[in-house]
């Protein structure tokens, strides 16, 4: 195990050293109230060399996008090009200060304007609020403007938002944290929405649905429009989950279909390093019904000027303190801009990818959907393993050892023994030979040694952790 900083730390080691002082010396006290003075600071004390080593060899630890394939489903863990990261790190935009006066930040509010228009033009909307911090923040937006539409409409009796049972389970959480009940409806053999038990189930009570397109088993949702049509009939709106927008891209506009709300994962389709759990940001699209109550402020031009516009008076307020995450914004605008008019070409490759990675692992897995075309990804299941005492999680631990990032498992919850691949558009065809090359491997290792899997990984800095144990009982200190 990686020894800790202070642990190599030896009394009077030092990795700094200090120019003489040319300024004059002041006393602290003079300048900080005693109460924040400490006494002592137990910081630890290595030689510069030590601490290089320490931090290069944490930093390899991780499994990386920019060491590794990394297709977990859903995540679209596209390489992030490393001329976005110097372009997020130019002074001019570290230097920002959000309490800034806007008139001296007219370069980052042009940069939030044009994303904002750029995404409006992609995803077919009238506006774009730019400042959910993630996806799922977006979606707790989104079900905040359109609980405002109904309130606003006095459509009282409307408190149910119904779910595909393959959603992703931020979006039930969502909804029921925005305060409405969640129904389930169900998918059909296609995996698709199954539409008999959606009108079923769509009542006056209905405020809108929820539907991810494509949806997370990888596949499209062909009745969009009809379910639109229907929602709307009854004055119940469309939410869409964005997040697996990079299938359509440049090729496909949510708007078009008749969606009202949609959020953007910015740090999936237009690129953003974020294993790890961050940073994100979720922008959320709305059509004309829902413009009136996006938060504030909104970035608008007045042909002279890009300013902050807090003037909106059925505005469901602010969600992020402050306005977004800028730096994810300049990723994204820079990475829309390198595509420019190609970027349907981003979508071309993810689903060819996909498709062809889905034909080379032909027989290794169970394919419940076989007979329906994927979009940017796929679902398989490990049940044919199971016979060997073989689990979905027993192939995917042994997959590090081949240094392949596992795919998602066990999610969409609907499909046993689920593993859900998503190659994406940036791995080259050798990638993608030499991951359907390991999993005929792991296949044929599950049906001779089986207890190689169980046990795996071993080349990993930790075995089999308990996954869940970290969030339950977080030991925070050393
Ligand atoms: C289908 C889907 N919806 C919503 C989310 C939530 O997005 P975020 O992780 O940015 O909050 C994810 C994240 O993986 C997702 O895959």
């Amino acid at each position: 195990m990686e020894k800790l900083l202070f642990e190599l730390s030896k009394k009077g080691r030092k990795g700094v050293k200090l120019p003489t002082c040319d300024v004059e010396e002041v006393n602290l006290t003079q300048v900080v109230d005693g109460e924040y003075i400490r006494e002592e600071l137990d910081l630890p004390e290595v030689s510069e060399l030590d601490t290089v080593r320490h931090f290069s060899r944490l930093s390899q630890l991780n499994f990386s996008i920019d060491t590794n394939f990394y297709p977990l489903g859903s995540c679209t863990m596209k390489y992030n090009p490393k001329v976005n990261e110097r372009i997020a790190s130019l002074e001019g935009f570290l230097n920002l200060h959000p309490f800034q006066d806007w008139e001296t930040v007219q370069g980052i509010l042009e940069l939030a304007f044009l994303l904002k228009e750029y995404l409006k033009e992609l995803g077919g909307f009238a506006d774009v609020s730019l400042q959910p911090a993630a996806g799922a923040q977006g979606e707790l937006l989104g079900l905040l403007l359109i609980s405002a539409y109904h309130r606003d409409k006095g459509n009282s009796s409307k408190d149910i938002i119904l779910v595909p049972d393959s959603a992703h389970g931020t979006n039930p959480a969502s909804a029921a944290i925005a305060g409405f009940k969640v129904l389930t409806v169900k998918s059909d053999r296609n995996g698709e929405l199954d539409w008999e038990d959606f009108t079923k189930k769509i009542s006056d009570r209905v405020a809108a649905l929820m539907i991810t397109n494509p949806n997370t088993l990888g596949i499209f949702e062909r009745k969009i429009k009809d379910i639109a049509d229907a929602l709307h009939e009854r004055d119940a709106l469309l939410y869409m989950d964005g997040a697996n927008f990079n299938a359509l891209i440049g090729r496909m506009r949510p708007g078009d279909w008749g969606v009202d709300v949609m959020h953007f994962n910015l740090h999936k389709t237009f690129s953003s390093p974020h294993g790890g759990g961050g940073p994100g940001s979720g922008p959320v699209g709305v059509s004309e019904r829902l413009k009136p109550y996006l938060p504030v402020p909104q970035v608008e031009f007045d042909g002279k000027r890009y300013y902050l516009n807090w003037n909106i008076p059925k505005t469901v307020g602010k969600v992020l303190t402050f306005y977004g995450h800028t730096a994810v914004w300049v990723r994204a605008l820079a990475y829309i801009l390198a595509y420019g008019k190609e970027i349907f070409k981003v979508a071309d490759y993810a689903i060819l990818n996909a498709r062809y990675l889905r034909k080379k692992l032909e027989g290794l897995f169970t394919d419940p959907y076989k007979h329906v075309p994927c979009m940017h990804e796929f679902v398989l299941s490990a049940v044919n393993l199971k016979k060997y005492g073989v689990k979905a999680l027993d192939v995917a631990k042994r997959m590090l050892d081949y240094k392949v990032h596992p795919p998602t498992i066990y999610f969409p919850l609907i499909v046993p023994e689920a593993l859900m691949i998503e190659p994406t558009e940036t791995e080259s065809k050798e990638t993608l030979d030499y991951f359907a090359k390991v999993c005929k491997t792991i296949v044929g290792e599950a049906k001779t040694t089986p207890e190689k899997l169980k046990n795996a990984p071993y080349t990993t800095p930790v075995r089999r952790i308990k996954e869940a144990q970290a969030n339950r009982q977080p030991i925070l200190r050393f």
